[in-house]
């Protein structure tokens, strides 16, 4: 199995429960954020996922195109699209956000909630960004927003164990072991109850800190245009726990006058 199918099926696991697992979690500055930056789009979206932050594009009016490794997330996709017709179009194909080729510019492609740590060497990671700005217009943005590896608690000096809810008849807890060595973090999600039985949902990250970011993208041909701690703008500082990154193409070194010493 490729990397990108190894995910593909981590996910397939996730999909059923996602759409309800962030049912509390508001996406609305996250797309006024986006809308703001990408004018009338379209955009494209890295790890598109059940569409949960596309379908909220829409709604301003601007369309969406997605890549997504899982099969059942774009189902779930595809399904509420049928289901509920956007104002705009969202569609989203099967692939790997590291390496893609859509034939296709776009003023603005972002990847969000960590999912870039979702590639888990730094060659996709890299790989990812080459392909990102390949696909974007001249004056185009690629944005990244992830968490801040040590601030954010994704790495721990620790391996840990984290209850996340527990009743009479139901419990949810995480295990996380981190290697620094490969900057990756394995978890393990386990959910026990009387009505859902026995269930294990895994996930496999490799965090990069913003600096590492920023390198792979100088790597790609971008630079960091801005980096906010998160929608509302608010400034990045040493204790954010979230980076919102904005890159744009580099600009075209001036030629040397002919005959200039190089
Ligand atoms: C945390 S979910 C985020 C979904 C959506 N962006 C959101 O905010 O709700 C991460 C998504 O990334 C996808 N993914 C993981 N590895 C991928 C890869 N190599 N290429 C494309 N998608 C990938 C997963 O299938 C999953 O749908």
């Amino acid at each position: 199995m490729t990397d990108r199918t190894e995910q593909g099926a981590r996910w397939d696991l996730w999909a059923p429960h996602y759409d309800q697992d962030t049912a509390g979690q508001d996406h609305q500055p996250t797309a006024a954020g986006l809308a703001d930056l990408a004018g009338p789009g379209p955009m494209l979206e890295l790890g598109i996922g059940t569409g949960r932050i596309a379908f909220a594009l829409a709604e301003w009016g601007v369309p969406v195109t997605g890549i997504d490794a899982s099969p059942r997330m774009i189902a779930r996709l595809e399904a509420r699209a049928a289901q509920d017709p956007p104002r705009v179009a969202v569609r989203a194909v099967t692939g790997d956000m590291a390496r893609f080729a859509l034939g296709e510019l776009f003023p603005l492609i972002y990847v969000s909630v960590s999912t870039i740590f979702l590639l888990t060497s730094q060659d996709d990671q890299v790989a990812c960004f080459r392909s990102a700005a390949k696909h974007l217009r001249p004056d185009g943005h690629f944005v990244v927003e992830a968490a801040v590896p040590y601030a954010s608690g994704l790495a721990t000096e620790r391996d840990q164990m984290i209850v996340r809810e527990m009743s009479e008849d139901h419990l949810k807890w995480s295990a996380f072991l981190h290697d620094a060595a490969t900057q990756t973090v394995r978890a393990q999600e386990i959910r026990i109850g009387t009505e859902e039985g026995f269930r294990m949902l895994p996930n496999l990250m490799r965090y990069a800190h913003p600096a590492e970011l920023d390198l792979m993208a100088q790597l790609a041909g971008l630079r960091l245009e801005r980096r906010t701690a998160d929608w509302a703008g608010n400034p990045f500082t040493s204790t954010s726990t979230h980076h919102v990154s904005v890159y744009s193409h580099l600009p075209a070194e001036p030629a040397l006058p002919t005959g200039a010493p190089a």
